[in-house]
């Protein structure tokens, strides 16, 4: 069966038929995903229930897994290399609204990109639909992705002078600061010291400029702190206009995969009462991306 590739909005985001992600991937086949996945930046995969030593396969073929630190400090769900993006507790049942996993979780809900907040970020995360909560007033749990590519390329030229070459400061308390968790074991916070990563990046394989924005990062380096902010905040109110943004309504079995270099994503409100599963593998990028962009040790770092 011929692999099928339909666009899903005008920038961004393709669907994927023809292909069985539960069975070795041909390495002819593998390339024209590949090759999708880096022009369209999100992919949907329907109708693929995985397990996860498939889902682990499959991503595998992109490079190397993340392994996640226990964030929370509760016993996990899930083994260290799937991330359990669910409202459920290790035993499986639904965790209480004012559990602090769920307000952890919460943080899911604010515009980001997998993993800025570590020395070498995520290349790509793979999320599939295990269990999913019935439509309601409150939202359906949707996940929405916006286009930092054309984000980028929308900027006036002088603007986007003005930006290239800039470098901010990310971690992972400061996204949870904004939604009030702020309980992290010593441990984390041994883990993950805020990081620097470059402002704009330009895509290995696309030859694309994008910014590179998320809910964690805090501040411009060599910047007063609160004019970084307000320009964080700037661009990712600007990044994520309607125009930028792609809306994923999920079925069970819908594997979705992003390039977190380029793009950013947050979920949507659902009623938490119901259960959302969702399993993802998250596969590292080879560097920091001011390696990357050849800023180390500029002027502004
Ligand atoms: C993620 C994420 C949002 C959602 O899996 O990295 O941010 O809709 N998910 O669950
Ligand atoms: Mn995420």
């Amino acid at each position: 069966m011929a692999v099928e590739i339909t666009p899903l909005h005008p920038t961004l985001g393709a669907k994927v038929r023809g292909i069985d992600l539960n069975r070795p991937v041909a390495p002819e086949v593998f390339a024209e995903i590949e090759a999708a996945f880096h022009r369209c930046g999100v992919l949907v995969f329907p109708e693929q229930p995985l397990s996860d030593e498939q889902q682990l396969a499959f991503s595998c073929l992109f490079g190397p897994l993340e392994v996640n630190p226990n964030y929370a400090g509760a016993k996990m769900r899930l083994r260290p290399d799937i991330a359990d993006i669910s409202n459920l507790d290790a035993e499986g049942r639904v965790l209480a609204r004012d559990d602090r996993r769920n307000l952890f979780n919460l943080g899911n809900q604010l515009w980001h990109t997998d993993s800025s907040f570590k020395h070498i970020p995520a290349k790509c995360s793979l999320l599939s639909a295990r269990e999913l909560p019935s439509p309601n007033p409150i939202g359906g749990g949707e996940t929405e992705f916006a286009d930092m590519r054309a984000a980028w390329d929308a900027l006036p030229e002088a603007r986007q002078r003005k930006l290239e070459r800039l470098i901010v400061e990310h971690s992972i308390f400061r996204s949870r600061s904004q939604i009030g968790f702020a309980d992290f074991n010593d441990e984390i916070f041994k883990q993950l010291p805020p990081v620097q990563q470059a402002l704009v990046r330009h895509h290995r394989y696309s030859g694309r400029t994008s910014l590179y924005l998320a809910s964690h990062a805090s501040h411009i380096v060599g910047w007063p702190a609160e004019d970084g902010r307000k320009l964080i905040e700037e661009l990712i109110a600007f990044a994520t206009q309607p125009q930028f943004v792609y809306q994923h309504r999920w079925t069970i079995g819908d594997l979705v995969m992003w390039d977190n270099r380029c793009t950013m994503h947050r979920g949507r409100p659902y009623d938490d009462t119901q259960r959302r599963v969702l399993h993802r593998t998250t596969v590292s990028d080879y560097a920091n991306t001011l390696e990357q962009e050849e800023l180390v040790g500029s002027s502004a770092a």
